[in-house]
């Protein structure tokens, strides 16, 4: 009997993007309520629905192939994985904020205090650019650091610029792209290579019945 090609999922706002992505190429992957663990519908894909940052621990340890997934975690992971596909969705802009009516930090300040979920990117990056900075980890909610003098400023990814206008945050600088990727465990890739070629030929080209070339990247 065939074997299942595994794949982790992320919770969270991108999750409806990827289940979408996926119906177009002719795949169909439902949790039905709290359910974490289902097949396709053609009973070739299981996929299980983990917390983003938890993603790329799964496909690490091969307990899931495959995964979708931001760099942003996919950097802080540590890990080294296939990149197979770039999704046409979730992509991102990492970027240094600061509240809107303070001088900017880059300029006024010799040593950066920097609160951030992402802390190896931070440090990384300044490191690179040969500044000294303090990093105070956070779990979420970042943006509050600054609002109430836990640091001077913060790293965090900026969609709609949204969550930084209603806390009177700005933009310093953009730091990064942030893009989302199909991964695979590098030994799970050369073990499924066929039946992971045809799935990322699959969601890059529509599902089977659909002609070449009229897929979800269509440019019509
Ligand atoms: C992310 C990010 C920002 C927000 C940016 O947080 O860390 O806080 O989204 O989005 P926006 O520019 O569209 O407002 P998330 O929603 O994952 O929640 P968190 O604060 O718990 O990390």
């Amino acid at each position: 009997m065939e074997t299942a090609l595994t794949i982790a999922l992320p919770k969270g706002r991108i999750f409806d993007s990827i289940q979408k992505h996926f119906a177009d190429a002719g795949i169909n992957i439902s949790f039905d309520g709290r359910q974490l663990r289902v097949k396709d519908d053609a009973g070739k894909l299981e996929a299980f629905l983990v917390k983003n940052s938890d993603l790329p621990t799964y496909v690490h340890h091969g307990v899931a192939g495959l995964g979708f997934c931001g760099e942003d975690v996919l950097y802080e992971s540590g890990f080294d994985f296939v990149r197979l596909l770039e999704a046409p969705y979730g992509s991102t802009r990492m970027c240094l904020a600061a509240p809107a009516d303070t001088p900017n930090p880059l300029e006024a300040e010799q040593r950066l205090t920097v609160a951030t979920k992402f802390t190896r990117f931070t440090r990384d990056y300044f490191h690179a650019q040969g500044r000294a900075v303090d990093i105070i980890r956070l779990a979420g909610s970042v943006e509050l650091a600054p609002l109430l003098g836990l640091s001077s400023c913060i790293v965090d990814l900026v969609e709609t610029g949204s969550t930084l206008a209603a806390n009177n945050l700005r933009i310093v600088e953009e730091l990064d792209t942030i893009r989302v990727f199909l991964i695979a465990n590098p030994a799970y890739y050369k073990l499924y290579f066929r039946e992971i070629r045809d799935l990322v030929d699959r969601l890059e080209n529509g599902g089977p019945d659909m002609p070449h070339g009229t897929g979800r990247d269509s440019d019509e």
